[in-house]
């Protein structure tokens, strides 16, 4: 057994996704910011909902409230510069300059996306849930674009050494090894 202190309730630490989500501000420019409250959860049989969850005011939960639709770009070790820039500004003083990585536009939904990102979830607000100052968006997946290194059997099958992402505590961190498939770790597996 680990050797474990209770200590009072005062962290989040969910080993939390790093994704820079990126929305149309009103003007049409675009701009991005990073969120780590993200998960999924299922209402059918068929395809999945994204959960992103956001506190308080900003530019991003305006624009996701206004547009009904965003992209969810995972960030890889790679674009960490860009995670640390866009979650150092807020939109409010002044639209965040995108010169510095390539822009492009979703594929199925006419959201901003960022050209680096090596799987991008482009989604529409199905329901919005309000607990306090923080609002919860379950979103439809209406596309996945996926790296062209990727080659996924089945939704299960997803290498995500080839992804590379950002894990987030509240400090960053990068993933180690693949370790195995669901079954690989019972007895005789
Ligand atoms: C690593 C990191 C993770 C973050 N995760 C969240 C989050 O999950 N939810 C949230 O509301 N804000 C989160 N933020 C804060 C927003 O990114 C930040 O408030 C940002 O400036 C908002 O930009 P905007 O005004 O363009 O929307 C995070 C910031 C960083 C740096």
């Amino acid at each position: 057994m680990a050797a474990r202190r209770s200590v009072q309730p005062v962290y989040s630490m969910c080993v939390q996704p790093a994704f820079i989500i990126g929305t149309n501000n009103e003007d049409g420019t675009a701009n991005f910011a990073p969120i780590t409250w993200v998960s999924v959860t299922q209402e059918k049989e068929e395809g999945y909902l994204l959960v992103i969850s956001m506190f308080g005011t900003k530019r991003t939960k305006e624009n996701v409230r206004r547009t009904g639709i965003f992209s969810a770009n995972l960030v890889s070790r790679d674009m960490l510069p860009l995670m640390d820039f866009f979650g150092t500004r807020h939109a409010r003083d002044g639209l965040k300059d995108v010169s510095g990585c390539r822009v492009v536009r979703g594929e199925t939904l006419d959201v901003p996306v960022l050209d680096e990102s090596r799987w991008v979830y482009e989604c529409r607000v199905k329901k919005e849930v309000q607990t306090g100052l923080s609002s919860t968006f379950f979103c439809e997946i209406l596309n996945i674009q996926l790296d062209k290194r990727l080659s996924c059997r089945d939704t299960f099958d997803v290498d995500l050494t080839v992804l590379d992402p950002v894990i987030y505590s509240g400090k960053y961190h990068s993933l180690g090894t693949l370790l195995g498939e669901i079954g690989d770790f019972l007895p005789g597996g």
